[in-house]
């Protein structure tokens, strides 16, 4: 089964209980949450979420993605009885191996997320500490970017190698991309102002998700 994500980076923060409700009240499987540190990307939205706010709203597990550096510094403050993935990327200053380990150690899956220029096999090294890989398909940083095309090959790749992690694309993810990623390989599809810009989240993902 194929599951969906729902980016809440650009929702409306001052209706957030309204905005969480409605995805609530959807099919999407998780909300993604995008934690960025003015210094891994130039964006700040440290302060944005709280996770106190998003764990009163919500009846949907959390996938938290951070754009930080020295990762091992922030995973604390995600860790949540809400939370099933906390991603790091592989680019970020800092311990790798240590703040996968300590994402696990929580009980929390965890994942690793790759930067369209990042080497596809730079990721090897670490997959048996990785439960799943999100493929960034934008330079992370913000949302409503396009889609880089090479993601689909990208995608192809890590999942002739790998049969078994969960293989998440971000970034510019929509209904006209979303079939060839699925074909490739993909298992988890996250989406921000597609599905929440669209009048009709329960339709979009269908159509998203459509053979
Ligand atoms: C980009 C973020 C994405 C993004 C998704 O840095 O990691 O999660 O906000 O939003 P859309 O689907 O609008 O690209
Ligand atoms: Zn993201």
């Amino acid at each position: 089964m194929i599951k969906t994500s729902i980016s809440i980076l650009d929702c409306d923060f001052n209706n957030l209980e309204e905005e969480i409700n409605k995805i609530n009240l959807s099919n999407a499987d998780l909300i993604h949450i995008d934690i960025m540190d003015g210094s891994f990307v130039k964006n700040n939205t440290i302060d944005k979420f709280s996770m106190d706010n998003l764990s009163n709203y919500s009846n949907k597990k959390f996938d938290v993605h951070l754009m930080v550096d020295n990762p091992e510094n922030h995973i604390g403050k995600y860790i949540n009885p809400l939370t099933e993935f906390i991603s790091i990327h592989l680019e970020s200053k800092g311990d790798i191996i240590k703040s996968l380990n300590k994402i696990r150690d929580n009980n929390i899956k965890s994942g690793l997320a790759i930067n369209p220029d990042s080497k596809i096999s730079d990721l090897y090294q670490y997959i048996d500490l990785v439960d799943m890989v999100i493929v960034m398909s934008v330079y992370p940083g913000k949302g409503g970017q396009k889609f880089i095309k090479n993601t689909f090959d990208r995608v192809k790749i890590l999942r002739k190698n790998f049969n078994n992690i969960d293989i998440s694309v971000d970034g510019g993810v929509g209904s006209s991309n979303s079939h060839k990623l699925i074909s490739n390989g993909a298992s988890t599809l996250v989406s921000g102002s597609f599905l929440m810009k669209s009048d009709n989240i329960n339709n979009s993902i269908k159509n998203m998700l459509k053979e």
